[in-house]
């Protein structure tokens, strides 16, 4: 497959095909493999994951696009080990995960902003956890803050801002100490069509600079295709990978570039893969 978007640049991977080449040369950096969660209720066990296998390549951006309820959130909080999984098994470089990595940043899908602390400590709070010295990260914490427009907030307390500020709050937080490995949990989803414009060609720059390995979720096909090296689809009940997609187009990625045809082929095909399994109505 050539780079660039060319004709037919959309491959669809059948769920379940684990042989597929790897759309990412490097090493993998996350193994799932035939993971299932389930929980408890008083309704009895909820079936969230079955038989999910997938690899996450170093320096990889992946995607998971599904409906409401597909086990999206279960997958991300197995994978950053603050759900036990209830069979199968996640390696994280080869080692089984049973607490978070060290060099772990994640965005829930919630803010979790503590409504005590100052912005600009709630930004902090992870390297505190970390146990390192905060002042070597405030001058970082700043600039995370006023490179995501919340210059002057910095005392400020979450209570006073937007949803769409709390959850900038809640990227700094996640990028302070600049890890290697990125969880996102829909962290735009609250945000104002333009100011998620720019955040994801913010997130894009960071990448992009860093190279970071990211798993990123998302309700958006748009937003999916124009973040993702691979985007997985979910279906549920119970939750499992029902399609997956490789987005070769190059990069850096511009926002007028969701307007060319080969991206607009990429949205079209992955919708109507979605829409044809019934998981998304087309009207
Ligand atoms: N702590 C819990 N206890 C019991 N059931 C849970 C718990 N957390 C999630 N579930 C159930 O697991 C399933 C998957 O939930 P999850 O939050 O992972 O979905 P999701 O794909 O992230 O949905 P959304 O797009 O709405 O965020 C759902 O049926 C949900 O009700
Ligand atoms: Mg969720």
């Amino acid at each position: 497959m050539s780079r660039g978007g060319g004709q037919a640049a959309v491959r669809v991977v059948p769920a379940g095909t684990t042989d597929a080449p790897a759309p990412v040369a490097g090493p993998v950096r996350v193994r799932i493999s035939d993971l299932s969660k389930s929980y408890e209720s008083d309704r009895g066990p909820v079936q969230a994951l079955s038989g999910i296998s997938l690899d996450i390549h170093d320096s990889e951006f992946l995607t998971v696009l599904g409906p409401s309820g597909c086990g999206k959130s279960t997958l991300l909080k197995c994978v950053a080990g603050l759900e036990p999984v209830t069979g199968g098994r996640i390696l994280i470089d080869g080692k089984p995960v049973t607490r978070p990595p060290p060099d772990l940043g994640i965005v829930f899908q919630r803010d979790l902003l503590l409504d005590w602390r100052t912005n600009l400590d709630n930004v902090l709070i992870s390297v505190e956890f970390l146990g390192l010295r905060k002042r070597d990260f405030v001058d970082r914490a700043r600039q995370l803050l006023d490179l995501f427009g919340l210059a002057g907030y910095e005392d400020r307390y979450p209570w006073e801002l937007s949803g769409g500020m709390r959850q900038r709050v809640a990227i700094c937080r996640a990028l302070v100490d600049n890890p290697g490995f990125l969880l996102m949990d829909e962290p735009f989803g609250a945000l104002d069509a333009m100011t998620r414009d720019d955040l994801n060609l913010e997130l894009q720059r960071i990448w992009l600079r860093d190279k970071k390995t990211a798993l990123f979720i998302t309700h958006s096909v748009p937003e999916a295709v124009f973040l993702s090296d691979r985007i997985i689809v979910m279906d549920r009940n119970p939750g499992r990978i029902a399609a997956e997609f490789v987005v070769d187009l190059p990069r850096p990625r511009t926002l007028s570039d969701r307007e060319t045809a080969p991206f607009i082929r990429y949205s079209a095909e992955i919708r109507a893969t979605i829409t044809g399994m019934g998981i998304l109505r087309n009207e």
